[in-house]
């Protein structure tokens, strides 16, 4: 603390005293920080699942009045299967784990041993096998799956459950992912005949959930898979700019310090939220209201105004110029339009590693270049510029992009690559 000149404001306690560094909204106390924009800044995280989720009660309903009246003769069910689509942001991951808490409740009650199992595909497995092995992994660590085929981990998890008398209600998120990404293995086959491992006798696995963003991943499905899949499907609409503002309101009070921030600048980004590229991406909405907070702070300032939110706004839409693409070498330019050429073809905002090789080799074909043996260590110096944005392997996109009008951007970038491609 010494190199701050500070004024001691309040003793606190004989060996805590509370600080406040000039031109800064930010009270030291012996070392730890208070701040006076933010209450609790965790609750902006999109991996924050509050109390409330407003304008998701039908959808929750909809859920309970599935599963409910299950719990009600939970000896004798077969499985519901249930599909749950809506864009991104439109709260899906969370309603349904909400969801999942309610039901479990409602199971403890009626002293029924009912879990929640949430899968979701990006994180645990685009194989059966490993999809399979995380799934009884998550259930029990007393299954040792490891020289077990994918049927015979499935098999042994239902015994499981038999014998501990346990239900279950899996949860699928980001299914279509699989899905497209390894249509070969079938795995909705798999996953909706598990009654026939046992056929006539009722299941411990009471429901499986399935998430996606649209009913496209259905054309990559065999038209048995459709059909025993079924059509119980829910909806999650767009949020309007009324629903989104309702929905930070809530965080607002949760995370900030009373009366922080104005309703001018709620309004403000709960329309950027609601209005095209954004399209009602709640996370979007939250990640501006963060990064406004920060903003505020820094300023100084002990209010989160609607200039905070439009500085914000303006700097997370990338810019990447023909002078950034210039400064790139050969192989960094040729990635980078792999890149743009991938996520163009995937129409979402990122695409995995082993895409972005596949686009590469094209393109070096194309440009007659001999792929580089360099490829990661040449991906990764375009993270370093902050070019690229590489949330995992499987997430690889540019930097800022996934808040822009992709498309547009694109476009604009593919063409000035091509440019300096044509030039040197
Ligand atoms: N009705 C709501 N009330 C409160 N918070 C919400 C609501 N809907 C979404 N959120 C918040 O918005 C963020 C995104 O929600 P979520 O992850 O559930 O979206 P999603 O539909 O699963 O998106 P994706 O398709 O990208 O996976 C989360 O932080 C979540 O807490
Ligand atoms: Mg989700």
């Amino acid at each position: 603390m010494s190199h701050y000149e500070v004024k001691i404001e309040r003793r606190i306690s004989s060996y805590s005293y509370i600080y406040r560094p000039p031109n800064s909204n930010i009270i030291w106390v012996s070392g730890l920080s208070i701040s006076q924009i933010f209450k609790d800044r965790n609750k902006l995280s999109p991996y924050y699942i509050p109390k409330r989720l407003p304008h998701r009660e039908q959808q929750i309903n909809a859920l309970l009045s599935i599963y409910g009246p299950m719990l009600k003769n939970i000896w004798s069910v077969y499985p519901r299967f249930t599909q749950i689509i809506g864009p991104t942001g439109t709260g899906k991951t969370c309603t349904t784990i909400k969801f999942g808490e309610l039901i479990v409740e409602r199971a403890q009650k009626e002293g029924i041993d009912l879990r929640h199992i949430y899968m979701n595909c990006k994180v645990d497995g685009v194989t059966r096998y490993v999809l399979y092995g995380n799934l009884v992994r998550k259930v029990t660590p007393k299954i040792s799956f490891k020289s077990l085929s994918p049927e015979e981990m499935i098999r042994q998890l239902i015994e499981y459950l038999r014998f501990e008398e346990t239900f279950l209600i899996i949860t699928f998120d980001e299914i279509d992912y699989l899905v497209q990404m390894n249509p070969k293995e079938h795995v909705i086959y798999d996953l909706t005949r598990f009654p026939e491992f046992h056929p006539g006798e009722p299941l411990p696995i009471i429901g499986e959930i399935f998430i996606a963003r649209s009913l496209k991943w259905h054309d990559l499905l065999e038209s048995g898979e459709r059909s025993t899949l079924g059509a119980g499907i829910i909806e999650f609409p767009r949020y309007t700019s009324k629903q989104i503002r309702d929905i930070l309101e809530d965080r607002v009070e949760e995370a900030f310090q009373p009366n922080v921030v104005l309703d001018d600048t709620l309004e403000l980004i709960s329309d950027i939220t609601a209005n095209p590229p954004v399209n009602g991406d709640v996370r979007v909405g939250l990640e501006l209201l963060y990064y406004s907070g920060i903003l505020a702070e820094n300023a100084g300032s002990n209010k989160v105004l609607p200039e905070h939110v439009r500085r914000v706004y303006s700097g997370i839409n990338p810019t990447i110029t023909a002078e950034d693409i210039m400064s790139l070498n050969k192989d960094g330019r040729i990635i980078l339009l792999a890149l743009v050429r991938g996520l163009k073809s995937s129409g979402s905002a990122y695409i995995s590693l082993k895409e972005l090789r596949k686009f590469y080799n094209i393109v070096c074909e194309e440009y007659h270049i001999k792929p580089s043996e360099d490829f990661e260590n040449n991906v990764q110096d375009l993270i370093y510029r902050g070019i690229i944005d590489m949330k995992s392997l499987m997430e690889i996109g540019i930097s800022g992009a996934a808040l822009v009008d992709l498309e547009k951007f694109l476009d604009n970038l593919l063409r000035q690559i091509e440019d300096v491609e044509r030039r040197v």
